[in-house]
């Protein structure tokens, strides 16, 4: 069941769907002070585990840590990073009386998770005005499901964005991305996808495309379909200040962009220059800017990704005036000082408006929002432009409500390895806050990989929905191809492509039943205590289990294994070993070059040959991998049209 607690007068975020009567009188579970701010107060028990908070930093229990959800350009994952790109407030309490907690509020939210007092959860903001949902239910799982109902159906992307992608900031010219496709099919590394960073742009406009280096776009976008390539640009939050240039001046004209307190549009820094902030809050400044991506659909663009949607600034006039008044300190008058513990607030998002319902909101009331409602501006565009077809669509910020138009990347990782775990951890808790549609920069964005670490992390890529390569400017090359033994690179994300119609079909299910893709054990296996331990190894669709490996110079590494599950691992020659394993702890030995997964008991998944591109893929010619006699009910569908629901898109398969 669930119940609404209203608190003042909250800002509407429309990331719960329906209407709700509020109960009254204090929440079923924990207590709320309003007499500083807002602050709910929970009394741990010593083996309640806390999940959620979807992409944030640390573990899947998040007991022990705090969290602050403000959507933030934070290029550096460290752990003691309070805040990451993302504001996902809910979270579910797993223990003897389990419930679920969502804080609908669009500014900065406390999630102290027993860091200050080890048995006390408080989240705490400093508004007064906000909407609580209070969940509870038999399981956490049976928690999560309300909630997913409740917010609405999860993002639903094209087929091919199942395939793999290589992208990299820093591809300019159509010789760069011929050179990536080229790498890639000689070498007979599957791709489907090559990223458009911001430099496909004239001057890092969006909605523009840089004529000398594309003087024919739509006719290089046709010729890497013909290849099954599809190219996906970027789209960055800040608008150009420049005369002429249309996007600019339409939204000059119409007040589509935030302001400052005296009306003036607010200028920000960020690749291009000088930007405006389109205020995708305005309904109808959303629908405005939605329809600019027509300019790149009619081209025959399939997909995009937004950026730089906290959103980030580079500097402001305003800070960049402030900085040059702090005064230098005099020699011998310095000394160390103290180090900061918190985040420092952003100043410039106390600096600009947006415009509700003809009432001006200052950015850092709403600021967790903005994200969200650039995905939204693109999905509800998306919906007009090309109402039958699905795009791909996703996003660096979000908020909850943003995955029903479009997914996530976790931004800017580095390469390395508890990163890779830290990719593996943030899965079940995005699924949780409805993002199903999700991946991390797959061998780190900054910083330089290794060979090991980019097989390492393309062994959990092949399972994740987004499943894309990316690197920084500047960084060592992270191609596939440009390792030795590309034939390695080929049979791992070769697996992918063999999992597809397995893949395809669990994320399908998931999102058209409001499910989970990726689940801790515990969810599970509810009755068994390790299960909650294990923090390295997640269940995934109905069947199987995924255990990577995440260290350097390991031969294999250890798994937990709550029941009797058939260890499989993908093999260089294109095999496929099979070992049946008993309940409990083992060692298991995994090369550079094979992927692992378990089969639970009982199941099957089906397993299609080898093939370069998602439309090569043969759905109809599937294996069964698993338990005799196991029976696997199959979604499949074109993969572009709407028609979800349809039940001609199910079928059962059995092995024999
Ligand atoms: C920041 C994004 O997180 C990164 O993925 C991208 O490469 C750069 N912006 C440049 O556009």
């Amino acid at each position: 069941m669930i119940q609404k607690y209203v608190y003042g007068t909250p800002f509407e975020t429309d990331a719960v769907l329906g209407q709700w009567v509020p109960g009254s009188g204090e929440p079923a579970f924990g207590t709320v002070d309003l007499s500083e701010g807002f602050r709910f107060t929970y009394s741990m028990a010593e083996e309640d585990i806390v999940y959620g908070l979807g992409e944030a930093n640390r573990g899947i229990n998040k007991r022990g840590y705090r969290y602050v959800s403000n959507c933030t350009d934070e290029p550096n994952h460290t752990e003691e990073k309070l805040s990451l790109y993302a504001a996902h407030n809910f979270i579910v309490v797993a223990g003897e009386k389990p419930f679920g907690l969502f804080f609908d509020y669009p500014a900065s939210l406390t999630f102290d998770i027993g860091y200050t007092r080890s048995d006390l959860l408080t989240v705490f903001c400093q508004g007064k005005d906000l909407n609580l949902y209070v969940i509870d239910g038999d399981t956490p799982y049976s928690i999560v499901r309300q909630f997913r109902k409740a917010i609405g159906r999860s993002y639903i992307p094209p087929k091919f964005a199942f395939g793999y992608g290589q992208s990299r900031w820093g591809y300019r010219t159509m010789k760069d991305f011929r050179g990536v496709v080229q790498g890639y099919r000689a070498n007979h590394i599957p791709l489907d996808m090559v990223y458009m960073d911001i430099d496909y742009m004239q001057d890092y406009k969006d909605f523009t495309v840089n004529g000398e280096n594309f003087p024919d776009f739509p006719a290089f976008v046709r010729e890497m379909g013909e290849q099954n390539i599809h190219l996906v640009p970027i789209i960055d939050a800040g608008v150009k200040v420049e005369e002429g240039y249309p996007v600019y001046e339409e939204g000059v004209k119409n007040n589509f962009f935030c302001k400052r307190a005296d009306g003036s549009d607010f200028v920000a820094v960020v690749w291009p220059g000088r930007t405006h902030f389109p205020d995708f809050l305005n309904p109808e400044a959303r629908a405005w800017f939605g329809e600019k991506y027509r300019f790149l659909l009619d081209q025959g663009i399939e997909g995009f990704w937004n950026d730089m949607n906290e959103p980030a600034i580079f500097f402001t006039p305003e800070s960049k005036a402030e900085q040059q008044q702090d005064p230098m300190p005099e020699i011998g008058a310095f000394s160390i000082p103290d180090v900061p513990v918190e985040e420092p607030e952003n100043m410039d998002y106390q600096r600009f408006y947006h415009n509700v319902g003809g009432s001006m909101i200052r950015h850092d009331r709403v600021h967790n929002l903005y994200g969200y409602n650039m995905t939204r501006a693109a999905g509800e565009g998306f919906d007009r432009l090309t109402p039958d077809r699905r795009i791909l669509m996703f996003s660096r910020a979000s908020y909850i409500g943003a995955h029903r138009y479009g997914g996530v990347w976790t931004g800017d990782n580095c390469s390395w390895w508890s990163h890779l775990l830290l990719n593996l951890k943030m899965l079940p808790s995005l699924n949780m806050c409805g993002f199903l549609y999700v991946g991390a920069d797959l061998g780190g964005f900054g910083q330089n990989t290794t060979r090991d670490l980019l097989l390492r992390w393309l062994a959990l890529g092949v399972f994740t929905p987004l499943m894309r390569n990316h690197s920084i400017l500047g960084s060592r090359r992270q191609e596939c191809y440009q390792f030795e033994h590309p034939e390695d690179f080929r049979h791992v994300i070769g697996v992918r492509y063999r999992l597809l119609p397995y893949l395809y079909s669990e994320y399908m299910k998931a999102a058209l039943r409001d499910e989970m893709m990726f689940r801790p054990l515990a969810f599970d296996f509810p009755d068994d205590p390790m299960a909650a331990q294990v923090e390295d190894q997640l269940m995934l669709g109905g069947e199987v289990m995924i255990t990577p490996v995440y260290t350097q110079n390991a031969a294999g590494r250890y798994v937990y294994l709550p029941e009797k599950m058939l260890f499989v691992k993908f093999l260089p020659d294109g095999t496929v070993s099979e070992e049946v394993l008993s309940a409990g702890h083992h060692y298991v030995a995994v090369a550079l070059n094979e992927v692992p997964m378990f089969i639970r008991k009982g199941k099957c998944i089906p397993l299609a040959q080898f093939a370069e591109s998602v439309a090569e893929v043969d759905s109809e010619h599937l294996t069964l991998l698993g338990c005799e006699g196991a029976e696997y009910v199959l979604y499949d569908d074109d993969g572009v049209h709407k028609d979800y629901e349809n039940p001609a898109h199910f079928r059962t398969l059995r092995k024999e």
